[in-house]
């Protein structure tokens, strides 16, 4: 099996570049919370200390509840305790979830771009082939709203048009809902809100992540949850595997989930930060797509990313190229949202020496995140020129698009979509396609508000 390089190790250089920097770096690279573990819980797990006996699989009574309980309040997703199932961290759950459902060689999952890597991981750690439309073969889709790392939020037309499409055809949708409890601008929603999925969990999953909203990546927490049957039997694969999250882990997500306080206090914090680095970036010379909610910042000044990430560890600010996540990325850079205040402070003054882009050729117009099938890569490999097309689709096959447009494929690419989308009966319907923000969008705005989350 061949996996993708781990992209992080290729910043390594850059990392050391940025920190001999006269003011120390800045890191904005990887997105790992920095902001205190909220005490509640940090008191919630050392309670939970004493620990001699294996913990549930399934999650104690008090974290399906607690988790229940914030679907309930924050999303407006009604599930039964019984399909909440921790798990060590959602990135164990996402490498695995291909494999755990049962799937293999000969199926294909149909993954975002750009995109969080593990999605592709996980698909070829199943040898399943991953693939960036909805093609022939197709057993699992991930969504990701709002997605790392553009920030895009899917709307709910967009994920109702995946969702009855995959359930014409039995196929799973899982959605990752890392950073549903950031939306800046947009309104992110649960693939299973009843808006999107009409009241039936039906071959959905919704996968939620406590490391970002509560700083609690350190302790590897979050769960999955949706149809109780395919529920039931990852639960089944999960106990022969062993996947259990410690005792003391499962108390301290009981706190977290049942304490929406904190959330609001680290929204504060990233609102600020945001605002910050946003401004910086924009009097720089910077475009910011999409990032109306999440974590991060999508920037491009039109450059190649690496050039970018070279320009930025000059003055100390190291920051991670688009290409991590895909072609789609490839002259974009993320920048994320987890530096400490004093950092992020300085970042303005910085940028005012920030060595001017290199534009070898003009760029092409940015292509849209989200479900364009742009090619994918992983890592810092050569990236290999798009495929000329039309306006982007969201990678859905557009009602009346001639099949064979429907997506692109990427020369080069390790793997492809292969054969044509479907058309006929099963073509999906064609949906809004959010703004038409393929030259960016302008009226970026900064704002503090709450999430308006349903
Ligand atoms: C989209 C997305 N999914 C899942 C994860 C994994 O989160 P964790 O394993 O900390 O729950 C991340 C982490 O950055 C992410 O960005």
């Amino acid at each position: 099996m061949r996996l993708p390089d781990f992209p992080w190790d290729a910043l390594a250089p850059f990392a050391r570049k940025a920190r001999a920097h006269p003011y120390g770096m800045v890191d904005l690279s990887v997105g790992t919370p920095v902001d205190p573990t909220p005490l509640a819980v940090q008191h919630a797990l050392a309670a939970a200390a004493n620990a001699p006996g294996y913990p549930a699989t399934a999650g104690t009574p008090e974290l399906r509840d607690a988790a229940a309980g914030w679907l309930a309040r924050r999303l407006g997703v009604i599930v039964e305790p019984d399909s909440v199932l921790p798990v060590i961290g959602t990135k164990e759950l996402v490498a695995q979830l291909p494999s755990q459902l049962g799937l293999g060689p000969g199926d294909r999952v149909w993954i975002p771009a750009p995109a969080y890597p593990t999605y592709e991981v996980g698909a070829l750690l199943a040898r399943c082939e991953p693939v960036l439309g909805p093609v022939d073969g197709v057993a699992l889709v991930w969504l990701n709203t709002p997605a790392n790392p553009s920030g895009r939020v899917l709307t709910v037309d967009e994920m109702r048009a995946v969702v009855g499409w995959a359930r014409e055809r039995g196929i799973v949708v899982a959605s990752d809902e890392c950073y549903i409890e950031l939306g800046w601008e947009a309104r992110p929603v649960s693939v299973l809100h009843p808006d999107v999925c009409g009241g039936s969990h039906e071959g959905l999953l919704a996968v939620h992540s406590l490391s970002k909203r509560s700083n609690l990546a350190g302790y590897r927490a979050g769960f999955v949850t949706g149809d109780p049957r395919l529920v039931t039997g990852l639960l089944e694969v999960r106990r022969h595997g062993g996947s259990m999250v410690p005792t003391p882990v499962q108390a301290a997500m009981t706190a977290a989930l049942a304490d929406d306080m904190h959330v609001a206090e680290q929204r504060a914090r990233y609102a600020n930060r945001r605002a910050v680095l946003a401004a910086a970036l924009a009097v720089a010379g910077f475009t910011i797509e999409h990032s109306e909610a999440g974590l991060y910042l999508w920037a491009t000044r039109g450059e190649e990313a690496w050039t970018t990430v070279d320009a930025l560890a000059s003055v100390g600010v190291l920051v991670a190229p688009g290409v991590f996540y895909g072609e789609a990325g490839r002259r974009h850079v993320r920048i994320a949202l987890t530096g400490p205040d004093a950092q992020v402070a300085t970042v303005p003054e910085r940028m005012a020496m920030l060595p001017p882009p290199q534009l070898v050729n003009p760029p092409p117009a940015p292509v849209a995140a989200g479900y364009v099938g742009g090619g994918h890569q992983t890592g810092a490999r050569p990236v290999a020129p798009l495929l000329p097309s039309g306006p982007p689709t969201g990678g859905l096959p557009v009602a009346g698009a001639r099949p064979d447009t429907a997506y692109q494929h990427q020369q080069g690419s390790q793997y492809q979509d292969r054969g044509p989308a479907p058309a006929g009966p099963g073509t999906l319907p064609a949906v809004p396609w959010p703004g038409d923000d393929r030259g960016g969008r302008p009226g970026f705005r900064v704002t503090t508000e709450p999430p308006d989350i349903r």
